[in-house]
């Protein structure tokens, strides 16, 4: 590192592209401002990355504010656009997943024109159970490459997926399932995690018990432990797909064909099913992942670290790179299995060029030390990407440091569940990035940052963040619900998708994310919302009410921290009861929801800060569980409060 660099912070650091990545680039200055004078014209331009059976007539109707149609009248079909034109196109020997297996030693290389056979085999294994087009299918898997083929197959045939986080609970899958109305449920026994094999198939029958819906469930055998059996309902994978053609005709799909659901934490305690359709999401997929990434498909080895259960799974570990015909990786497990190195070890085994991942995953190499990733070559690693979480400067510099040799640009992509794609962004060859700074918007879209009127801040101040227009990959609405849908992202701000982020704009009006501003927290990159796990805690016999916040936590960017009032006939007789009982709703919750919105921290208090109109002030909760001088009580129906709840949290442990 220069000396002149040394001398600033690492927030007033500024790091410019190399005249060479600079010169060799996809996306240029230019972008800007052609995206800028005729927006539609510039989104058709990237809609020709696609392969259209039948070409759109118009670009937009947006005559039914807030619900859009992108390219209406053209007709695709996303498996195709994944695979079989790359084949037909003479690509099909290019492997399109490198996967690795966690149990060291287990690989498989996968190439364009057998995930094409495997995808229009299970396609057909499909249509023999019944399936249609338009009906919900849910997916319910570990990281393998039976995940992928289950994602294209149901593309294929226009039979919209949902794919459920394999870490939620019988329960919060049953509730995905019920919502969508999802007949059949693709799952494994299990999969690899921290060195054991961890059971799905229990889970989907305990779900299928509670709704009673489910009438076909397909397993692929993964980790070969026990499974229970329902011999009318279950179905091997290897006994029903192995013996499919590999051949299926596919067909096309209108543009606003539903393409898949994903449901997404909100601020009331149902989690929102966000509906991609299928020409504007490939477009948005297509063209950031070329664009931002800098994506060379005949050269790049890309892997994106995230678990194909989130959005950015499906949008940058399936359809974005398979749209361009790229070489990726997948990894099954975590990161320090068998050893801390393991992440490394992989970027150097199959070269990778661009990788993905997401800030806390970066924090704890950080905490790790530097000497693990300085034991592999990662020397091919020519861009790095960071999502989910606003990234703080100090592991962005040490992210660009320690894995990229202090050569690469990072791409700091800020995007949600709702947008599909990313929205901002550095361009990779263009923008001298600022650690902990998203930028601005990328070409064609318009992201801003206005006050509580809706009228754009000036640079050095803060605000909401909008988008402006709408934009090809953005929902189109949450599944079943127009109103939620109307109400929770174009009621704030007229005529503006307001996304529920908090921002500022700098001197030079970059935009800095601050983070959520609802009742939705960010843990690890995973949004939770703290009304769901409210909800949970309170369904348990033990508990009268509870209070959820998400607190600072240097690793995992934000931490659940519960307050809970228990029942009368509840309360413990000593402390190692309260503990043990503390325990108890920890569990209560991975099993309402899963192991990743357990409390980190639960304080059993006597009473909750509440306004004289009976709202929970959060804000003083947060002050308690950061450690900080709680801050202004006045509008509190009874402040003498505070002071109970501060004795109580200064007694509990983590
Ligand atoms: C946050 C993940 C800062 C933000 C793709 C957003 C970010 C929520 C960034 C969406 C970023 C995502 N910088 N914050 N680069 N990327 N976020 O739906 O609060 O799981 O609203 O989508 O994550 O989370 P979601």
């Amino acid at each position: 590192m220069t000396d002149a660099l040394e001398n600033l912070t690492y927030e007033e650091r500024r790091f410019p592209p190399s005249a060479e990545f600079a010169a060799n680039a996809n996306l240029k200055e230019d972008a800007y401002a052609a995206a800028q004078g005729d927006p539609l014209a510039f989104w058709a331009e990237q809609a020709e990355r696609l392969d259209w059976h039948t070409k759109w007539d118009t670009v937009l109707d947006w005559s039914n504010p807030p619900f859009a149609k992108w390219f209406v009248g053209g007709r695709l079909n996303a498996s195709y656009n994944c695979l079989d034109r790359h084949v037909a196109a003479g690509l099909g020997d290019r492997v399109a997943y490198h996967w690795e297996g966690e149990p060291q030693g287990e690989s498989r290389e996968i190439t364009y024109a057998q995930l094409k056979d495997e995808v229009c085999q299970a396609a057909n294994a499909l249509i023999e159970l019944g399936v249609k087009t338009g009906d919900r299918v849910a997916i319910y898997m570990p990281m393998i490459p039976e995940t992928i083929v289950a994602i294209l197959a149901c593309a294929r045939l226009g039979a919209p997926h949902t794919v459920v986080f394999g870490g939620f609970s019988a329960d919060a899958l049953a509730s995905r399932i019920s919502d969508c109305h999802a007949e059949v449920i693709i799952t494994a026994d299990g999969g690899y995690r921290r060195g054991s094999a961890s059971a799905l198939k229990p889970a989907v029958d305990e779900a299928c018990d509670k709704v009673g819906i489910v009438r076909k469930v397909i397993v692929v055998r993964r980790t070969g432990s026990e499974v229970a059996w329902h011999d009318e309902r279950d179905v091997w994978w290897h006994d029903l797909v192995a013996r499919q053609s590999t051949e299926h005709e596919c067909e096309f799909f209108d543009s606003e064909h539903p393409l898949y659901v994903m449901y997404t934490s909100g601020t009331t305690g149902q989690p929102k099913g966000i509906l991609h359709t299928t020409g504007g999401y490939l477009v948005g997929c297509a063209y950031t992942q070329w664009g931002i990434f800098d994506l060379k498909p005949e050269s790049d080895v890309y892997w994106c670290t995230a678990d194909v259960g989130w959005v950015t799974g499906h949008s940058y570990m399936v359809y974005g790179p398979l749209a361009n015909a790229t070489t990726s990786v997948i990894y099954e497990g975590t990161p320090d299995s068998p050893h801390k190195g393991r992440w490394w070890e992989v970027c150097e085994k199959y070269g990778v060029t661009l990788f993905y991942t997401a800030p806390t995953a970066i924090r704890t190499f950080m905490r790790w030390g530097d000497d693990i990733p300085a034991k592999y070559d990662l020397s091919k690693i020519r861009l790095l990407g960071s999502v989910g979480e606003p990234i703080n400067p100090e592991a962005y510099v040490w992210y660009r440091t320690v894995i990229g040799g202090e050569q690469v640009p990072v791409v700091d992509t800020w995007w949600q569940t709702e947008t599909g794609a990313v929205m901002m962004s550095p361009l990779p060859g263009v923008t001298a990035a600022k650690p902990g700074s998203a930028m601005r918007s990328i070409p064609g879209i318009e992201v801003d940052v206005v006050d509580n009127d809706g009228q754009s801040v000036p640079d050095g101040s803060g605000g909401f963040l909008v988008v402006k227009r709408p934009w090809p990959a953005m929902l189109r609405t949450i599944w079943g619900d127009d109103d939620r849908y109307v109400d929770t992202y174009w009621s704030r701000f007229e005529g503006m998708y307001f996304a529920g982020d908090g921002a500022k704009k700098d001197e030079d009006g970059d935009i800095w994310i601050l983070g959520r501003v609802d009742d939705v927290m960010n843990v690890s990159g995973h949004r939770l919302s703290t009304t769901e796990i409210e909800s949970a805690l309170v369904s348990h016999p033990k508990v009268a009410e509870a209070a959820v916040v998400g607190a600072k936590d240097d690793t995992t960017g934000q931490a659940v921290c519960a307050y809970v009032i228990l029942r009368e006939v509840a309360a413990p007789t000593d402390a190692a009861a309260g503990e043990a009982l503390i325990q108890e709703l920890r569990q209560h919750v991975a099993h309402e929801i899963g192991a990743i919105a357990k409390p980190r921290q639960i304080m059993l208090v006597p009473e909750l800060p509440k306004t004289r109109s009976g709202k929970i002030m959060r804000r003083l909760l947060r002050d308690i569980a950061e450690k900080r001088e709680v801050g202004d009580v006045t509008t509190l129906a009874d402040s003498s409060v505070m002071d109970l709840i501060s004795t109580e949290a200064k007694g509990s442990t983590d």
